[in-house]
């Protein structure tokens, strides 16, 4: 089972790319689910059909779906919430805004792509295709199993122990709505099972993420922090779709000139920024790209002979680590000659300049805040090591 998620700014064209993806794959005989997770969805606007949150054919071998955050949530959190709502509601809270406290942060979100994660295990599909809301919430979504996991494995500890030993006793003396076994065991599933499976599903080889620009500062600035922050949660990316670039035909015409210029230049960067990944270019087309007919011609010159499906790159893996002496990122540079290396730490960006090329690595939030300490090679893979916040080393 392959999965790939699109995402990207608002507007570039992931939902676009994702129906073209989705059409070539299912083109060439592929078992294709095309799903959007962006609560705002458009995906059956593009594909001028009527979607829903169940799988609906479309074409052969193509089904798709809106996931629907609310039907999904009931599904998946429903007696967690009940429970929460009741507490909250013990608490003098009126229900409505008890019910709204007990939507806990991002367990709408989590519950769209737990959602994903049964139609993956359908096994009625070779391939899935996500289409994501942009790029801050995708990457919310995708790291949230870690941190939701986190958050819940506390709630269950502390409630596991003060059941065992007071519920039975509890519940006829203190009126405070205690959770039955039943709830426990939503919990320990969520946790255990759907959420294990889904962090396992995300950062498997076998699920990328496709980063969709346009030839744009404030795109190209967007995606790169994307791309960073993805490294972070080890999720791996196989490819960037530059989208909206002008056809050469038009390109030559005078008016275009500079702007067909200034894109060739952006192209060279975003192949530069996101190497050994490749960009594959998607023209600018003369109208909007609705309908499958369009969908698919526009997937089949993006893919060319490539398989739609197939991963289609892969980036050495920058690691984030923190060990006893602090941080450090780990930077696989399998060819970079030694002598030759430069590394600085500009404003919120780690710089690696070697034999002409320039490598620059947009930090997290954490590290950009400290100095640089050490750079060093550990066999092919530069270590580079974060020191003290405002300390020169
Ligand atoms: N290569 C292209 N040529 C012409 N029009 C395009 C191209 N790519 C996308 N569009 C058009 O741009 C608009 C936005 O595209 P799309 O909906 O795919 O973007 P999106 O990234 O999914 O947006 P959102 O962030 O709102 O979900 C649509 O009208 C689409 O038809
Ligand atoms: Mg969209």
């Amino acid at each position: 089972m392959r999965l790939v998620l699109y995402t990207g700014k608002g507007g570039v064209g992931k939902t676009t790319t994702a129906c073209a993806t989705a059409l070539c794959a299912a083109a060439r005989s592929r078992r294709t689910l095309l799903a959007s997770a962006d609560a705002a969805h458009s995906l059956g606007d593009v594909l001028e059909r009527r979607l829903g949150p169940r799988p609906t054919p479309i074409a052969a071998c193509l089904d798709a779906l809106e996931l629907d955050a609310r039907t999904e949530m009931a599904e998946h959190w429903g007696r967690i919430h009940d429970y929460l709502v009741s507490l909250l509601r013990y608490q003098g809270l009126e229900e409505v805004v008890a019910e709204e406290l007990a939507l806990l942060p991002g367990a709408e979100e989590l519950s769209t792509l737990l959602g994903v994660e049964e139609h993956c295990r359908s096994g009625r599909y070779d391939l899935i295709v996500l289409d994501c809301a942009p790029t801050d919430s995708t990457l919310r979504l995708l790291t949230l199993p870690e941190v939701a996991r986190g958050a819940l494995r506390v709630v269950l500890h502390v409630q596991q122990a003060l059941s065992a030993v007071v519920t039975p006793l509890a519940r006829s003396l203190v009126p405070i709505p205690l959770p039955d076994a039943a709830v426990f065991r939503d919990i320990d599933q969520l946790l255990f099972r759907k959420l294990r499976a889904l962090r396992r599903r995300v950062t498997a080889a076998s699920s990328t993420v496709r980063l969709v620009v346009t030839p744009e500062r404030m795109v190209i600035d967007e995606a790169r922090r994307a791309f960073t922050d993805l490294a972070l949660f080890e999720i791996p990316c196989d490819a960037v779709i530059m989208n909206r670039l002008l056809p050469p035909a038009a390109a030559r015409e005078a008016f275009f000139h500079g702007w067909g210029r200034l894109q060739e230049e952006r192209r060279r960067e975003v192949e530069a920024l996101f190497a050994p990944l490749p960009v594959l270019p998607s023209p600018l087309r003369d109208d909007e790209v609705t309908g499958l007919e369009a969908l698919r011609a526009h997937g089949e010159e993006l893919f060319g002979e490539r398989a739609p499906d197939a991963i289609l790159g892969v980036a050495g893996r920058v690691r984030f680590a923190r060990d006893a002496t602090g941080y450090r990122i780990d930077l696989p540079l399998p060819h970079a000659e030694r002598a030759a290396l430069d590394v600085a730490k500009i404003e919120d960006e780690l710089v690696v300049r070697s034999a002409g090329r320039r490598r620059a690595l947009k930090l997290p939030r954490r590290l950009a805040a400290l100095s640089l300490a050490s750079a060093r090679f550990e066999r092919d893979v530069l270590v580079v090591r974060f020191g003290a916040e405002g300390t020169r080393p």
